[in-house]
């Protein structure tokens, strides 16, 4: 299995391009699944969990075309097969996406159930409610959701808990069911107005995406479209957070500051300049960060998937810092990996208290989720000597070609086979 190896100490400078937002081009690659138009996508970011969701429609019938360098074309005229094997969704949570579409387009569906995952159980009750307020006939058996339905009817559906790929699959049934779909407590993350847009695109009838609340008049059909996928605000974090652990002066390219108020404010309260101008984010960082607590909550609020980033520059600011996670059950496991750099974080619940230390230093370390890998390398680079990441398969779910991108910026960094 590949490692990354980097040597700590040298501040991060310079300008790299951010990727298309993996969690928007994964609901939006199922939307595919509602049409039998062509859909042609840009700014696919190439991630591993992208080229496992590709895999997987394109084992049920769909034609996917590479068009340039960051282009797609998928056309999924000739859906056949609506199947999401397990040996394919439990490498990949987000494969509950197809049940939505596939319910909508061909009326039926078999996927398998995702399973648990490092950061906990991540049940996928809310989908099946909502499905099943659609009049959708869904049972569970042998470990496969089997759901069928001759054409799903609008109802007004309320999610016990804020979801964002349950909002999602929920938007994407509800676009072609016969009346209208009212989402209540709908996830209000950009990646969620951005799938809206790209049905929009297509023909779908939506509103207040991007709200708690989002209305669907479903239509008889979606045609074919060209959407352009939102840049990465996840990727965008972890770079800036990158940048401010190790006394750095960045430009990120390609991106845009609008779904980033609350890290960039964390960020000036630890010390930070940022300024944001087009789709540019520029940060320089002081000698050494302040401390700052955070509390992970639904969009707008401080997003969980920047949490591990957080706890990693917290790791060497000045003071303490409480951090809070309200959305996963077991999303601090990089911490111990943390106190094997020489971290000092107490954990009680979903509570972790951090006190900044002088210095890290390295060590063998291991990765165990995606996020968790990326809190790894930020305190990796900042660590005196040399830090050795394990399985960092993880990383490369959700990071394009992180090396290259870390060694442009001046870390010195190298993937070992
Ligand atoms: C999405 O996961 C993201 N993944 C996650 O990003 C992100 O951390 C998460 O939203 C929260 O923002 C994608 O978009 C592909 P949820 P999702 O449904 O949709 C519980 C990353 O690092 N819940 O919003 O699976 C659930 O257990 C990944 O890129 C139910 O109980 O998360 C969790 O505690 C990690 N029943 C909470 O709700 C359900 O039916 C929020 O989960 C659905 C969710």
């Amino acid at each position: 299995m590949d490692k990354l190896l980097i040597q700590g100490g040298t501040p991060l400078s310079g300008e790299v391009a951010i990727s298309g937002a993996k969690n928007a081009a994964l609901p939006i690659l199922c939307a595919c699944l509602l049409t039998g138009e062509p859909l042609q996508l840009k700014n696919v970011p190439h991630l591993n969990d992208i080229s496992t969701m590709l895999r997987l429609i394109g084992q049920m019938g769909v034609e996917v075309t590479m068009d340039g360098n960051d282009g797609l074309i998928l056309d999924s005229h000739g859906l056949n097969n609506p199947l999401a094997p397990y040996d394919m969704v439990k490498t990949m949570r987000a494969s509950i996406l197809v049940l939505g579409p596939l319910l909508a387009r061909c009326g039926e569906a078999r996927v398998s159930l995702p399973g648990g995952c490092a950061i906990g159980a991540r049940p996928v009750d809310q989908h099946i409610r909502g499905l099943q307020a659609m009049g959708a006939e869904i049972h569970v058996e042998q470990g496969y959701v089997h759901a069928t339905a001759r054409r799903l009817k609008g109802a007004r559906i309320v999610t016990d808990m804020v979801t964002v790929t349950g909002t999602e699959n929920l938007m994407m049934a509800a676009v072609l069911a016969d009346g209208e779909t009212i989402i209540e407590n709908a996830a209000r993350e950009p990646e969620v107005v951005d799938l809206a847009n790209c049905l929009i695109a297509m023909g779908a009838r939506i509103s207040g995406a991007g709200s708690e609340c989002i209305s669907i008049h479903g239509v008889e059909r979606l045609h074919g479209a060209t959407h352009s996928i939102m840049p990465d605000r996840i990727e965008t974090g972890t770079y800036l957070c990158a940048a401010a652990v190790s006394a750095g002066s960045v430009r990120l390219t390609h991106t845009s500051a609008a779904y980033l108020d609350a890290v960039l404010a964390k960020l000036r309260e630890a010390g930070c300049a940022v300024s944001a101008e087009h789709d540019v984010i520029s940060l320089k960082a002081p000698q050494r960060l302040k401390a700052v607590s955070v509390r992970t909550e639904p969009y707008p609020a401080f997003p969980t998937d920047m949490q591990a980033q957080f706890m990693a520059i917290n790791c060497v600011a000045e003071g303490s810092a409480l951090i809070r996670e309200t959305i996963f059950e077991n999303r601090f496991m990089h911490a111990v990996e943390l106190i094997r750099l020489g971290a000092d974080i107490r954990i009680d619940a979903n509570a972790a208290l951090v006190t900044g230390v002088p210095r890290l230093d390295g060590a063998t370390v291991m990765a165990t989720d995606l996020r968790a890998s990326a809190s790894l390398v930020i305190a990796g680079l900042v660590a005196q000597g040399e830090t050795l990441i394990e399985r960092i398969y993880h990383l490369d779910r959700g990071y394009e070609r992180i090396e290259e991108k870390l060694s442009k910026l001046g870390a010195i960094v190298r993937r070992v086979r």
